[in-house]
């Protein structure tokens, strides 16, 4: 048998370039947008999202939710593919309320990690990223508005934050993503999780909302609409049946 010649191999990259030569069209690719963000402060940590959902140039979902549970204590926040982040964090958080029956403990957040970056790399898809790696960070950000996210922690981070200035900040820097990264937009969701609880903030600021509310369904109060006439129509038939009887008997 010969010998696997090691190495990487670029056979694929040459014979993808020669049959678009050829006129074949290549895969293509998907560009995703989003801005993520977390810190840690003095008592626990804090996750930011955006809420634009896009689907190629257009917005899909003007507030949907990117911060996913994973378990009581341990959230995790989604840039990618809103099918992968969806799927996977549910894996994972189906996996981990297994474990935590079989050991009666919470769950922690390596073992989270562990089985997410073993799923990721095996599947080669903040500090996770899609290929497995992580990273253990003060702050930390990710998507197409990282960028944006980075440069208010930069100018922003401390040590030893309270509360309150590590929701203003994670605010601010998911703020700036959904301002300037066409990727990202409309509102701010925040999660603080600390020792005893966890507060999902969701619409912690509702930016981009409309002068009017959409209601589902439209509450139209009883009587609203004045009776000026009555007639019935046969719809089969399309025509006017006459006037409408009596009042039908309801009790
Ligand atoms: C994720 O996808 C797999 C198959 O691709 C499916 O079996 C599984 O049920 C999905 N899990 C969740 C939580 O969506």
């Amino acid at each position: 048998m010969a010998e696997a010649p090691g190495g990487f191999n670029f056979d694929l990259v040459q014979r993808n370039a020669l049959l678009e030569q050829k006129g074949m069209k290549g895969p293509g690719f998907t560009k995703t947008g989003t801005t993520i963000a977390g810190i840690i402060f003095k008592d626990g940590v804090v996750l930011g999202a955006d809420t634009r959902s896009t689907a190629g140039t257009t917005v899909a979902d003007k507030n949907c939710e990117k911060i996913h549970y994973i378990a009581p204590n341990i959230y995790c926040c989604g840039a990618g593919t809103a099918a992968d982040t969806e799927n996977v964090t549910g894996m994972i958080s189906s996996q981990l309320e297994l474990h935590r029956y079989g050991t009666g403990r919470d769950s922690r957040v390596v073992t989270a990690m562990t089985l997410l970056k073993s799923h990721l790399f095996k599947c080669a898809g903040g500090g996770i990223y899609p290929h497995g790696s992580t990273d253990s960070l003060p702050y930390c950000t990710m998507g197409s508005g990282s960028l944006n996210a980075m440069s208010v922690f930069e100018s922003g981070y401390k040590d030893g934050l309270d509360r309150d200035e590590a929701v203003e900040l994670v605010t601010r820097a998911i703020r700036a993503g959904i301002y300037n990264d066409l990727g990202s937009g409309s509102n701010v969701d925040i999660c603080v999780i600390t020792k005893d609880k966890v507060d999902y903030l969701r619409n912690h600021q509702y930016l981009q909302g409309k002068p009017y509310e959409r209601l589902h369904p439209m509450a139209i109060p009883a009587g609203n609409a004045p009776v000026i006439a009555t007639r019935r129509f046969d719809v089969r038939k399309y025509v006017d049946v006459g006037p409408v009887p009596e009042a039908m008997e309801i009790a």
